[in-house]
């Protein structure tokens, strides 16, 4: 709706009058669009448990090495999950004809779909997606304006166009110095969607800062010394009943109704809440001290990509902005619900849900994606700098230099290992790595460098036992690397939330 024009939506017939039942709905049609049942009949990924080596871990999170279809299909038909799945943010590959490598030259995963071949990989997946999410649950999908617009019109199918709730335009990038004839792209875009009308909603705020405050908020009452604003006491709108009527000898604007009766305009003025014009208007004023902060609206500038703020990374392409995902994360879930993404990457989405105490699926059928999650869930996000190998450093090197870190070195493998992660960083062990056949041999290298890391870790915290752990010391004759394999190091967010009876399945979906 453009600015300026009155929100009074037509409550009457559809206009024109609709002929045919459902004439009214867009879709997109292309070559080899497959019918819904047919996206439903998916074979199940067969899975096996790659990690712990036996028995499972004590939560329902679990990251999978597969293609996500059919670990997906497979999914449908586990009563843990199917119509339990709080919230799904999902970032595919964009359209882009590209091959994208790690920060290592690596290559990390193709994104060379096109057309129709790439919009029906996308619906399949959705299709199931909504089979998963509870009823109360949000699913985000990131793209850019590749196949965004074309995506928009896929959702609204397989969602419903009521259940959109926001395009949100994000700043991916700094503002760049474009050579080619067009305006610099630094955006791309969020679609947020819903499976039904009442949702998991927590409206996320930016707090008041004195400049922010003292701006919007530039009245401070005498007596009391609370900052207010003063807002109109009517709406737009003819009404007839008693918000139409004359207060205080009053009638509303012309076009227009007051906000409350007059019976509650009363109250406010008798608490002092209403502001009278030396010509005798009334405005209401809003106070500060009631105000939360300023909600966050669809335009998101504050979430570059860490790739473009010289902050921690994990080396993975296309990583995604930590802050960012903890925003979506904290206003579509509460604490101990199921969040899933099924193009994990470098486990941007995972790792935060975990931080924020939900409950994760992971899915991403790149070796190099499953090995910078471990990587990440091991020792957390590395301090961003360039090819430099910190042995190199010589002395005399300016404090920046010197602190230039070997981004990739691996654990053990390259020398001592440099500030990998801040002291407080908890790893990340309470999962089970599963795979869906016949992925699973080429995670080998990745699987050992797991075990060393995480063995390594509960060996080296200086003044922990492993019953801190709540892990048994291993014992003699028990394979020493396999003593990260039993139950978990919880984080104390995790903790709050753990279940108790039947430890791998979340807990029923709770109304917000
Ligand atoms: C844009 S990246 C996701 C980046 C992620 N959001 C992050 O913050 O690191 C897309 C990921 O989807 C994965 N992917 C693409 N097609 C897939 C498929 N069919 N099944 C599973 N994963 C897939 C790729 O391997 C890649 O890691």
């Amino acid at each position: 709706m453009a600015t300026g024009l009155p929100k009074t939506k037509w409550r009457g017939r559809p206009q024109p009058p609709t002929g045919n039942r459902g004439v009214s709905e867009v879709c997109l049609g292309y070559a080899g669009k497959k019918a819904v049942s047919d996206i439903l009949a998916t074979p199940p990924a067969s899975i096996r448990q790659l990690w712990p080596d036996y028995g499972h871990s004590q939560t329902p999170n679990r990251l999978y090495y597969g293609e996500n279809l059919s670990v997906l299909a497979a999914l449908r038909h586990d009563a843990c999950v199917r119509g339990k799945v709080r919230l799904v943010y999902i970032d595919p590959p964009y359209c882009t004809k590209s091959i994208f490598q790690s920060r290592d030259q690596n290559d990390a995963y193709v994104d060379l779909l096109e057309g129709a071949h790439y919009l029906e990989f996308l619906r399949e997946r959705l299709v199931l997606l909504r089979e998963l999410l509870a009823d109360d649950g949000s699913l985000y999908l990131h793209l850019d304006d590749n196949m965004a617009f074309h995506a928009k019109v896929l959702m609204d199918e397989v969602f419903g166009q009521a259940n959109f709730r926001n395009w949100i335009t994000r700043k991916k990038c700094n503002t760049k110095n474009y050579t080619h004839k067009t305006y610099g792209n630094v955006a791309d875009y969020i679609l947020f969607y819903t499976k039904s009308d009442d949702y998991v909603w927590h409206r996320p705020v930016t707090p008041w800062n004195d400049t922010s405050a003292k701006k919007e908020y530039q009245y401070v009452e005498p007596g009391t010394g609370r900052q207010y604003k003063k807002v109109p006491v009517h709406a737009p709108g003819v009404r007839h009943g008693e918000t139409g009527q004359l207060w205080r000898g009053q009638p509303p604007p012309p076009g227009k109704h007051w906000q409350y009766p007059p019976r509650t305009l009363d109250e406010l003025d008798a608490r002092g809440e209403i502001y009278w014009s030396p010509t005798g208007n009334p405005r209401r004023k809003i106070y500060l001290d009631q105000s939360t902060g300023i909600p966050v609206q669809d335009i998101w500038l504050d979430f570059r990509d860490a790739h473009n703020q010289n902050i921690a990374v994990s080396g993975y392409p296309t990583e995604k902005n930590s802050d960012m995902l903890a925003q979506i994360i904290q206003a579509s879930s509460n604490e101990g619900d199921l969040v899933l993404d099924c193009f994990a990457g470098s486990g941007t989405t995972l790792s935060v849900a975990s931080q924020l105490g939900r409950h994760w699926i992971g899915v991403d059928n790149s070796p190099a994606a499953i090995t910078t999650i471990l990587k990440r869930f091991a020792h957390g996000l590395q301090p961003m700098g360039d090819f430099v190998n910190a042995r190199e450093a010589v002395p005399g090197d300016t404090k920046e230099e010197g602190n230039q870190l070997a981004l990739f070195t691996e654990a053990g493998r390259q020398g001592p290992q440099v500030a990998i992660a801040p002291a407080t960083y908890r790893p990340i062990l309470d999962f089970t790595l599963l795979a869906s056949e016949p992925n699973r041999g080429d995670l080998e290298e990745a699987l050992e460098l797991w075990r060393d890391r995480t063995g390594d870790m509960r060996v080296l915290r200086v003044g922990e036992t492993h019953a801190a752990y709540g892990v048994k010391e291993p014992s003699v004759g028990r394979r020493p690397r396999h003593n990260a394999h039993g139950k978990n190091p919880p984080s104390p967010s995790i903790k709050k939330t753990r279940q108790t009876k039947n430890a791998r399945c979340p807990k029923k979906p709770s109304k917000p």
